[in-house]
């Protein structure tokens, strides 16, 4: 079966002082935590972070990174240079980066490749707009998304991957999907996996949902066949919160 993985993402929160304080209340409260955890923090906060996660079982993750191996890239980082602060997952192709920074399935693409270069953990999100939902392609937008950002990948590839499914108009808006509209949007993810690519890739990938997940609505969601786990944004910035979710069981 599929470990649950629950990833906190900070977004672009927490100064060092901060991250240390939250990390140090958060970990005795998850030590018992039956599935993955781990927490995607600014790059400012790495270091931070992964002294307050030494000899824990929270893992560290960042929520962006480079295709280039070094060069002119004002602000970008670099897999090589995550790798070497051990970070172990990344957030690759996030709505807020798609809508913000002009990410696309192509840019996505080349991050995930950079990742797995550098045996980093890519979290790849894909989901689609309020008005993609209610023009009725939602199925098509994600199966694009997922052969566009999945293109030319091996199935070993897969075995360090997790995908997030993140419908966007659930992003930060306190409107969740129901757990059968996340179950149902992730077992076509699924299907679309196993068609394009193979049944053991399919059955073997993680794919979490993203979207207001809290300790309020996590069990029913976590309770769905499909979905293996979480990406929590608000909810992660505070240690209380982010344990309710993560200790769901
Ligand atoms: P949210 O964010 O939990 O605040 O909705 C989720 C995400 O953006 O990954």
């Amino acid at each position: 079966m599929r470990t649950p993985i629950i990833a906190g993402n900070w977004k672009m929160n927490k100064l060092n002082k901060e991250a240390d304080a939250l990390v140090k209340e958060l970990v005795p409260l998850v030590k018992d935590a039956e599935c993955e955890v781990v927490l995607c923090v600014p790059f400012t906060d790495i270091v931070t972070v992964r002294k307050a996660i030494r000899g824990t079982n929270i893992r560290l993750g960042a929520q962006n990174v480079h295709w280039a191996e070094s060069g002119a890239f004002t602000g970008e980082i670099s897999a090589a240079m995550l790798k070497e602060l051990k970070v172990e997952y990344v957030i690759i192709g996030h709505s807020e980066r798609r809508q913000y920074f002009n990410e696309t399935n192509e840019t996505v693409n080349k991050r995930i490749q950079a990742a797995l270069n550098y045996k980093l953990k890519p979290i790849v999100c894909i989901g689609e707009t309020l008005e993609e939902r209610e023009s009725g392609q939602t199925e098509q937008v994600l199966y694009t998304q997922i052969i566009e950002c999945l293109r030319g990948f091996k199935s070993w590839d897969f075995d360090r991957m997790v995908l997030a499914y993140e419908p966007v108009w659930a992003i930060g808006t306190g409107k969740t999907a129901t757990s059968e509209q996340a179950n149902e949007a992730i077992a076509f993810i699924r299907d679309t996996i196993r068609k394009r690519f193979s049944l053991k890739i399919a059955y073997k990938l993680r794919i979490q949902y993203g979207g207001s997940m809290n300790g309020g609505n996590v069990k029913e969601l976590m309770a769905m066949e499909e979905i293996d786990g979480g990406l929590i944004g608000g909810a992660s910035l505070s240690p209380a919160k982010f344990a309710d979710v993560v200790n769901y069981k």
